[in-house]
């Protein structure tokens, strides 16, 4: 099916084409087709995570649903879980186009749209207008002139806004393409806003008597000692999990590529190595107290073996949906669930420690 439309959308404008099918998936009468065609057939493959139980252990990246648009056609796929966003306090624009790039020769992405987003009022009234067919992350975002000394009162009033409606909710500190965000990965910033989300967390839980696990979403371009202390400042404040990674601002093996000297982060193939180590990294110091989401470069049931080897226990996907389409989500849940068969145990989990125990 997606081979048919494929060629169409690869014509156009990457980012029309990307509009053009969000169009399309919020098309009447969308939702059953696809869960008929794909999500009907993605393999049971349960997972507990975050106090989450999980249908499967692959979800949808941020960043293609940032203004919550497409929740019902999105689930239909098959996905374990959805992250929607990333969404900022208010409205704003993004980065002129074009911002969005393919590289299709080499399964990958470099974008810079910079955040653009439809704000916290219209994403939660475009969530309360659907079903809520999935569990869902909400990844949160600063606005772009919101001074760097502010930026923890931007995610301080994303997570009030949308913690009733969150199963988890990710704090983005780590797109390319909004100055400055990285630098709260530094140490001292990353302590204090660690600290006071985790503050308002326990505030939020005791008000609405249930607990919604917060997630870090990391980039790939740390050096190992900085991903070290990420990881221990995880564990000091107490944090529900990790997701490992954004996009690189590095252009590994790309020299010849024309289209790679576009600024903005990378994703797809080209990502997959330099994810994988950050996993890795993360895992020899968190050492399963705090679970990792994989993400980077995962096209099939190998990639997110080998994330999963490394120390993810959820993998999420972007690029590999939009150059393959959502046939993707039930080849890799298939893929998973045969090794775990191969293994002889009976949950993924069991399944990935024996082999990790004996790889
Ligand atoms: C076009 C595009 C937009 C993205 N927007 C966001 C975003 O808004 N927030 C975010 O946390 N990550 C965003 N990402 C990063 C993805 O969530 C994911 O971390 C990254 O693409 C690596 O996964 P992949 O190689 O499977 O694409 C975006 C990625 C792409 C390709």
């Amino acid at each position: 099916m997606y081979s048919l439309i494929r060629p169409l959308l690869f014509a156009l404008d990457a980012e029309r084409s990307h509009d053009l099918t969000l169009g399309l998936l919020r098309a009447p009468g969308t939702t059953p087709v696809l869960h008929r065609l794909y999500g009907a057939h993605v393999p049971e493959l349960p997972v507990e995570v975050m106090g989450l139980r999980l249908p499967n252990p692959l979800g949808l990246a941020a960043g293609l649903d940032k203004d919550a648009r497409a929740v019902g056609p999105l689930a239909a796929m098959g996905f374990g879980f959805l992250e929607l966003g990333t969404v900022t306090p208010r409205p704003q624009p993004g980065n002129p186009r074009p911002r969005l790039f393919r590289l299709a020769r080499r399964q990958a992405i470099i974008n810079r749209m910079g955040f653009n987003s439809a704000g916290l009022d219209t994403f939660l009234a475009n969530l309360a207008r659907g079903p809520r067919p999935a569990i869902l992350g909400i990844n949160l975002g600063k606005n772009k002139d919101t001074p760097a000394e502010q930026a923890a009162d931007d995610y301080l009033s994303g997570l009030r806004a949308v913690y009733a409606h969150a199963d988890y909710v990710t704090i983005n500190v780590s797109s390319p393409n909004t100055p400055g965000l990285r630098a709260l990965q530094d140490e001292a910033a990353l302590a204090a806003l660690l600290a006071v989300l985790k503050t308002e967390q326990l505030v939020l839980a005791e008000q609405h008597g249930r607990y919604v696990p917060i997630a870090l979403k990391i980039a790939p371009d740390l050096a190992d000692e900085a991903i070290d202390a990420i990881a221990r400042l995880l564990l000091s404040h107490r944090l529900d999990a990790v997701i490992a990674t954004n996009t690189t601002i590095s252009r590994p093996g790309l020299e010849t590529e024309p289209l790679a000297r576009e600024s903005g982060g990378l994703s797809g193939a080209p990502l997959r190595a330099r994810s994988t180590h950050v996993i890795r990294r993360l895992h020899a110091t968190l050492d399963g107290r705090i679970p990792i989401i994989g993400a980077g470069g995962v096209f099939c049931a190998a990639d997110a073996w080998e994330k999963l080897m490394a120390g993810a226990e959820l993998i999420q996907i972007y690029s590999a949906l939009i150059f393959h389409g959502p046939g993707i989500v039930r080849r890799i849940v298939a893929g998973l669930a045969d090794k775990m068969r191969a293994t002889g145990a009976t949950t993924l989990a069991a399944a990935v420690s024996q082999a990790r125990r004996s790889g």
